[in-house]
């Protein structure tokens, strides 16, 4: 490595000079004097001055020597710093992310091009601007407020490890405009003075996309609620004319078959009508089976606890499968929206339990507490997997959550091999 230019001129310029210095003291005598001890005396003299000119040219090399092992640390570190400072402005200048350092006063004193480009400032504007200059009024107290109390806790980004302070605010264009920012903010003391960078980008686009896709959500939402609305609707009047109008019929047969059965005499008629009898008992048990299935009157008449009672009995006497009711009847006086959604739900959790579960035994528990309605339907089976859920045309659990979301309320799933699976829901009343 080599020394620095000026010290080596320096260096040289000394040789020189002592060299001058010896040339002087030697030829001085011949100058000033004829007498010939003093020319051997001064003689002497020049011989000292020889040694002391040679020792210090050792000197003035051992220095350069050693003096040159210091230097060359210096240039290296100095070449490091430089490296290392060219490579940290390529970064902020190249960043797409938008970067901002303030002082303490919240005065800008370093920022990126992306920086300028997102607020519409050239570097030369935006150096030396407060902060609040690109930050909306209406946020500009509660922002100040957010850096403020980010440095009181005093916390660099070393001493937070790779932590920091994540935040959404509106940014604020040279031309007026607005614009949704996510932001970092991360600070460090320099020379006494706390400065906070912030990191940020323009949030625009996602944040309509977000919207898009929460609107859609939404949308959605709506739709299923409506169809499922509809479609209680639907099976509410074909439950209702199965069992007014072709259950009146079907009884009106019945009647009518009976009196033909006892006013006719020829007895080989008598197992005919009988069977015709059968047949139509049996056609109006099916028939109130299926109108039952589309919409239990006891819903509308009796109200859920006791439409939960004769599913609870049909369940138990169709699957052999030990069913449990745990609920009070004044707890379960609700208007319609939220009984037919109840009932719904538990219809399908029991519906799973034979298709899925391998289940020996269910419980279903009902409870009213706080202004909401607690109910939880548990089996002993095989249990819910992760994997379940993901089950593309599977819409039993999908549209027990819709249905109990379009009321304010929850609806989890959880189960194992240990404990089968359970449905927690909870609705607001
Ligand atoms: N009680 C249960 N025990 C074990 N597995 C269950 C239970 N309930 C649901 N599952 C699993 O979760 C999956 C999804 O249930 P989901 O009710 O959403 O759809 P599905 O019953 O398969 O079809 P459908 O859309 O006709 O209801 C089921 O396929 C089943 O594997
Ligand atoms: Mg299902």
């Amino acid at each position: 490595m080599k020394l620095p230019k000026e010290f080596l001129v320096a260096r040289h310029a000394i040789i020189a000079l002592l060299l001058l210095f010896l040339l002087a003291v030697i030829s001085i005598p011949y100058f000033v004097t004829k007498n010939e001890s003093m020319v051997v005396s001064y003689r002497r003299l020049a011989e000292l001055a020889c040694v002391a000119l040679f020792v210090s040219i050792i000197i003035v090399s051992w220095i350069t020597i050693y003096l040159r092992i210091p230097f060359a640390q210096l240039a290296d570190a100095r070449q490091d710093l430089l490296k290392n400072r060219n490579r940290l402005t390529g970064i902020i200048e190249t960043a797409t992310d938008g970067i901002i350092t303030i002082d303490s006063d919240h005065n800008i004193i370093l920022v990126n091009p992306a920086a300028e480009n997102y607020f519409g400032y050239d570097h030369q504007e935006m150096l030396g601007l407060n902060l609040d200059a690109v930050i909306p009024i209406r946020h500009r107290h509660e922002h100040s407020d957010h850096v403020n109390k980010f440095g009181q806790t005093g916390m660099s980004i070393r001493q937070m490890g790779a932590k920091m302070a994540d935040f959404s605010v509106t940014g604020l264009k040279k031309n007026g405009e607005e614009f949704p920012i996510e932001a970092s903010i991360s600070s460090l003391i320099e020379d006494d003075q706390r400065l906070f960078t912030v990191i940020f980008r323009d949030i625009t686009r996602r944040k309509i996309a977000k919207e898009k896709l929460q609107q859609y959500h939404e949308e959605l939402s709506n739709l299923s609620q409506s169809l499922q609305t509809v479609r209680e609707e639907e099976r509410k009047h074909i439950a209702r004319e199965l069992h007014d109008d072709l259950g009146q019929l079907l009884a009106a047969l019945r009647m009518d078959l009976s009196v033909l059965g006892k006013k006719q005499s020829d007895s080989s008629i008598t197992p005919i009508v009988d069977s015709m009898d059968a047949l139509i008992l049996n056609a109006i048990s099916t028939l109130r089976r299926i109108a039952t299935d589309l919409r239990p009157r006891a819903l509308d008449e009796g109200g859920l606890f006791f439409a939960l009672h004769s599913l609870q009995k049909d369940f138990m006497q169709r699957h052999a499968i030990g069913c449990e009711l745990i609920a009070n009847e004044q707890d379960l006086i609700l208007n319609d929206g939220i009984s037919t959604t109840v009932y719904r739900v538990i219809q399908e959790s029991l519906t799973n339990v034979v298709r899925h579960a391998k289940a020996t035994e269910v419980t279903i528990r009902l409870t009213k507490s706080e202004g909401k309605l607690v109910f939880q339907i548990k089996d002993n089976g095989q249990g819910i997997t992760q994997q379940d859920f993901l089950k593309r045309q599977s819409f039993g659990l999908v549209g027990m959550r819709e249905r109990v979301r379009a009321l304010h309320g929850d609806l989890q799933v959880s189960g194992n091999a240990q404990d089968g699976t359970t449905i927690d829901a909870t609705i607001p009343i």
